[in-house]
């Protein structure tokens, strides 16, 4: 019964603004779906652009596994920034890393500390959606 519990109690829902996200946590992957109250339309553009820009292979876009008709993405799971850090000192940690990037405006898109995570030991932009 403990075992139930514990496999049921680390797994999270996160509900983001365009997309409901399931983190597992025996598994490194997550899924995103539209958030059906809010973003449909958004959550599967998110997805739909999460899937195409993954396709580049860029090391610090956390990549995107499998794509369902954009209605569902399987991602690998990073450990996510806590948004209790200082946003004016990530920004700008963010802001300076990328400024000669080639696609700065991309990865400047929406900073903030809960849509990037860590990977591997690398930074990566795990929310490279839609914005509003
Ligand atoms: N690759 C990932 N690994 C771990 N957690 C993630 C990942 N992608 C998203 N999350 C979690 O889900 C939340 C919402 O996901 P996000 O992509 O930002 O959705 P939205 O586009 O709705 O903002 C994130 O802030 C983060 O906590
Ligand atoms: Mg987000």
């Amino acid at each position: 019964m403990n075992k139930i519990i514990d496999l049921l109690g680390d797994n999270m829902i996160k509900i983001g603004g365009n997309r409901i996200v399931f983190v597992f946590k025996y598994i490194p992957y997550i899924i995103k779906i539209p958030n059906l109250k809010y973003g449909f339309k958004l959550g599967m553009e998110s997805n739909k652009q999460e899937y195409k820009y993954s396709k580049l292979k860029r090391e610090d876009l956390c990549e995107v596994k499998f794509n369902l008709f954009n209605i569902l993405i399987l991602m690998d799971k990073a450990d996510v920034i806590s948004n209790n850090i200082s946003w004016l000192e990530f920004q700008n940690y963010i802001e300076n890393k990328y400024r000669y990037d080639n696609m700065s405006s991309f990865m400047l898109e929406d900073i903030k500390p809960s849509n990037w995570g860590i990977l591997n030991g690398k930074l990566v932009k795990i929310d490279y959606g839609k914005i509003k």
